[in-house]
């Protein structure tokens, strides 16, 4: 299985294109998040699936019940192949989605979003909660398994031992790696060799191929290291 996503948080089109095109058959899944899809919605989405590509459509939903089923009746008419909700939208919105993705006969994938990375314990203190995030979010991968999701993303940090308690199918995305350490926001940052050998299904990564001057030869370095060339 391809395990490379390539994070297209990019606002110009034409970059976009220019570098799914350049890369090739290297790799077929890309991620779609906020920035690309406000900027140009649908026209990238099918674009994509024209190049045969798969896509992580990352909006991280996190809405009610009925206005999060919705969403999801229309991505999964788009061919998206995994989506992210997040998890602290509770268990009837989780659960509404398991729902009506087995009514519509669709193999899109429900990837749950625990707490996002950028959150240390002192930001939620405000609200009273006193735990520790790794507990947090174990506590609610458990919940996004038993609900039935298809998996989670998680940082290289919790991914071994999430691994351990929650084996495959259940899909581990893990995004914030690096080949080596550098000097963007990703600080919980892990090599794509260890975050393979750790566990994860896919890796996501964006800014050290898209802003790189040679994206195919980053590309190609992962690729090898996770054994994964072709
Ligand atoms: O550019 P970079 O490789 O850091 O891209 C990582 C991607 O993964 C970004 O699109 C970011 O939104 C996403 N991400 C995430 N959860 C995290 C960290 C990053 O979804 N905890």
């Amino acid at each position: 299985m391809k395990k490379l996503i390539i994070a297209l948080d990019l606002s110009d089109k034409k970059k976009i294109y220019k570098l799914v095109e350049k890369i090739g058959e290297k790799v077929d899944f890309y991620k779609i998040g906020i920035i690309p899809y406000l900027l140009f919605g649908n026209e990238i989405i099918k674009w994509l699936k024209k190049e045969k590509k798969k896509i992580f459509f990352d909006l991280k939903f996190f809405d009610i019940p009925n206005t999060v089923k919705n969403a999801v009746k229309i991505i999964s008419e788009h061919e998206v192949d995994m989506f992210t909700v997040h998890l602290m939208a509770g268990e009837k919105t989780i659960k509404e989605i398991v729902e009506i993705k087995k009514e519509l006969k669709s193999n899109i994938k429900i990837i749950g979003v625990t707490i996002l990375t950028s959150l240390a314990e002192k930001d939620l203190k405000f609200l009273g909660i006193n735990m520790e995030i790794k507990e947090i979010v174990k506590k609610l991968v458990r919940y996004a398994y038993e609900w039935g999701t298809d998996g989670v993303v998680c940082s290289g940090q919790e991914l071994k031992d999430l691994r351990k308690a929650f084996k495959p199918p259940f899909l581990m995305i893990v995004p914030g790696v690096r080949m080596e350490k550098s000097k963007d926001d990703q600080k919980r940052i892990i090599t794509p060799e260890q975050a393979i050998k750790d566990g994860a299904d896919f890796i996501v990564v964006g800014r050290p191929i898209y802003e790189s001057k040679n994206p195919i030869k980053v590309v190609e370095k992962i690729l090898k290291e996770i054994k994964d060339e072709r």
